[in-house]
């Protein structure tokens, strides 16, 4: 049995608790990073596999999130835009495919007067949501009360608008239907990122990607940690009290004056702490779950869209793959393009075998780009939701009503332990910027009670 006697002990090396312990170190205290996996990066892993570079997991940077743009600058990496030239395509309900360019989808006149008009009024509402204390909105309770659906199906009885309205919160972002959320939830989602105008502009939210991948941020952070870093080290108990904490795992010990819980908020229960956290946490952590999304990679000899004039980029509510775009590496030859699978779809696909759900995935990208899209050299999902570390994609969300009723109490410590991760963020909300800020949240609260 190891022990070890740190400052601060943080449980996860993902974004979140690798920026909290770069931040403690600078500050001038000791830590030490406990991982249950054997890799750094938790929901960021960039792969090779079958020969590709893939980004199994989050990998877009937008123009907004300041804390990892300013991130991937200081560690000396570079960036590239995702592929866009030439058009979109949209599939409609009746499964006719349109081409366009800009961000609203080819409907009917009426339809895209009331998506405008929707568009605008959800601007207006996010406006006045700060995205980190959405509880203060204005009507944020009443708003907490109604899910995102039926918010929308009072506004219009166009269904077509509705289905491309709730597809921008629902399948792209927080993974769950569109009923299973509140309208307040839907909010914070779209303040966390500026806008809701930004959640359609596909251009602004799917901006960049980082040369080599974006696995490299966590995997460079650790590199400087060094010896602090420990992988394969499942956190189980971790007592607590006013002496400060003791987290055990397999074959290791460590005390520290303080602790930070560094992991997806659905993967508390895993840890027994002890004494038990307080009757609030154990009830507020009841109430986030997360969402379900397959990414999908598929690989092609040469990106064949881009002769057809195609820019990769698609939409449809009415399709298996909700959404689709070019993804391929800078400078590769061979031509990717990935696509999203989301919530009730998802779990209908994965009923099916293997081979049935590609090739009912492929099917869907060929009503996109034509049969070509049936032939990838490379296929690849990325299945978080079998993760045991992980439990789903991209990230937590609350129940109807849990958000005005817990979201206060989100990130408020409990003694010496701190939460931080991207799912509890506010600006950055679900995002590599949110878990960056929340890393640097805890760690400078921590910084400030050691210098007190
Ligand atoms: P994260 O979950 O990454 O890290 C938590 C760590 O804790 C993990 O390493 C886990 O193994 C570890 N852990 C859990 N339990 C433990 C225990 N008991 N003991 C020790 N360790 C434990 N974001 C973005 O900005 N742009 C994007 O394009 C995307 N796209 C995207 C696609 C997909 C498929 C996914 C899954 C996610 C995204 N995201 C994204 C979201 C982004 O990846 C995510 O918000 C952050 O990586 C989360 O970082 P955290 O450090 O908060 O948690």
């Amino acid at each position: 049995m190891t022990e070890i006697t740190t400052d601060v002990v943080v449980v996860g090396a993902g974004v979140a608790g690798l920026t909290a312990a770069t931040e403690l170190s600078r500050a001038g205290l000791s830590v030490c990073v406990l991982e249950a996996r054997d890799r750094v990066g938790g929901r960021l892993l960039t792969d090779t596999i079958d020969g590709a570079m893939l980004e199994v997991g989050g990998q877009w940077v937008s123009p907004d999130q300041d804390a990892l743009i300013e991130m991937v600058a200081d560690l000396g990496l570079e960036t590239y835009s995702r592929y866009r030239e030439g058009d979109s395509v949209y599939i409609g309900p009746d499964g006719t495919r349109t081409l366009f360019t800009g961000d609203i989808f080819p409907v009917a006149r009426e339809t895209e007067k009331v998506m405008v008009d929707l568009i605008a009024r959800l601007d207006e509402m996010v406006a006045q949501v700060d995205p980190d204390r959405p509880w203060e909105a204005p009507d944020a309770r009443a708003l907490d009360e109604i899910s995102f659906e039926a918010w929308l199906r009072e506004q219009t009885t166009d269904q077509e608008a509705v289905d491309n309205l709730a597809l921008f919160i629902a399948g792209a972002m927080l993974t769950k239907p569109p009923h299973a959320f509140s309208t307040l939830q839907a909010l914070l989602m779209a303040a966390s990122a500026g806008s809701f105008s930004h959640l359609v502009d596909a251009d602004f939210i799917l901006d960049k990607r980082v040369v080599g991948g974006l696995q490299k941020v966590p995997l460079l952070l650790a590199e400087r940690l060094g010896d602090a870093v420990h992988l394969g080290v499942p956190v189980r108990t971790l007592e607590w009290g006013e002496a400060g904490v003791v987290a055990r795992a397999e074959g290791l010990t460590v005390r520290a004056r303080q602790a930070i819980l560094a992991l997806a908020p659905v993967l508390y229960p895993r840890i027994t702490f002890d004494p038990p956290l307080p009757r609030l946490q154990q009830q507020l952590h009841q109430h986030l779950s997360m969402g379900f999304v397959i990414k999908v990679h598929a690989v092609y000899d040469r990106p064949f869209w881009r002769e057809q004039g195609l820019s990769g980029t698609a939409f449809s509510p009415y399709e298996l793959s909700h959404e689709a775009y070019d993804n391929t590496n800078d400078g590769d030859e061979r031509g990717t393009l990935v696509g999203f699978v989301s919530d009730r779809v998802a779990d209908d696909l994965f009923r099916l075998s293997a081979q049935e759900r590609q090739d009912r995935i492929l099917e869907s990208l060929s009503h996109y780009f034509g049969p070509e899209a049936l032939d990838p050299v490379v296929y690849y999902e990325s299945d978080w939701g079998s993760e045991e570390w992980t439990r789903g994609a991209y990230a937590a969300s609350f129940d109807l009503g849990g958000l005005h009723r817990y979201g206060a109490d989100l990130r408020s410590p409990v003694g010496p332990i701190h939460f931080a991760c991207s799912d509890l963020a506010g600006a950055g909300y679900q995002h590599v910027d949110g878990a960056i800020r929340m890393g640097r949240l805890v760690a400078e609260q921590i910084a400030a009670e050691a210098r007190a």
